[in-house]
């Protein structure tokens, strides 16, 4: 038995493809090609405001859990200060974020979010492919599956499962979904279904009509 990398592997996706569509949003709204009423540039702030948060829980979990548990594990096989000091490049910006996406949902001028969401969306690009192509590898041969949930209860602890698990709809692929159900088991089905209209109906309010979760 070796660690599943799955649930990683579709959270490192959607938090790289949230990032990007909200820089495309935000570039959008810079240039006037979009608007935003005050229910949706609320709801634009709130989405780009929990974005930040899951993409700092999620690297500070990294930090104080999954890369203590890979020196123990693999010792010298790894280095982990690039990717650490990633980490603590990326927090000053989001918390630039979120101080611009407050600023946003009063005075509606997207422009420094563009640059901002812009620039997040490299970075965690370049930090995300650079952590699988080093770290996966490692895991698996590494870390007991034990240690691994141990990692992966720490990565859900104090996530909203209400938006995680229809968000890790929109970005597994359909034979990603068939393994996360096989996983779960029909817990997964049933809160998918009670959870996917909110989550849908809030991406359509930021994203646009014509943009399907
Ligand atoms: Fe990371």
């Amino acid at each position: 038995m070796t660690p599943e990398l799955l649930g990683f592997q579709i959270a490192h996706r959607a938090m790289r493809g949230e990032a990007r569509r909200l820089a495309v949003l935000a570039t959008e709204l810079a240039e006037g090609r979009q608007s935003a009423d005050t229910t949706r540039a609320t709801a634009i702030t709130g989405f780009i405001t929990a974005l930040c948060a899951g993409i700092h829980h999620h690297h500070t979990m990294e930090d104080e859990v999954l890369w203590p548990v890979i020196e123990r594990s693999a010792g010298a096989v790894v280095d982990l200060r690039e990717l650490s000091d990633d980490h603590s490049a990326l927090d000053p910006l989001l918390a630039e974020i979120n101080g611009q996406a407050v600023m946003f949902s009063s005075t509606r001028d997207a422009s420094a979010l563009a640059t901002s969401l812009t620039r997040l969306a490299e970075m965690l690009d370049a930090h995300i492919e650079e952590e699988e192509r080093l770290i996966f590898p490692i895991i698996t041969a590494y870390v007991s599956v034990s240690d691994w949930k141990r990692v992966e209860d720490a990565a859900r602890k104090g996530t909203d499962v209400r938006v995680d698990l229809p968000r890790f709809e929109v970005y597994a692929r359909p034979e990603e979904l068939v393994r996360l159900r096989k996983l779960a088991g029909p817990a997964l089905t049933v809160m998918l279904s009670l959870f996917r209209g909110g989550y849908r109906r809030r991406c359509r309010l930021v994203f646009g009509p014509l943009v399907d979760a």
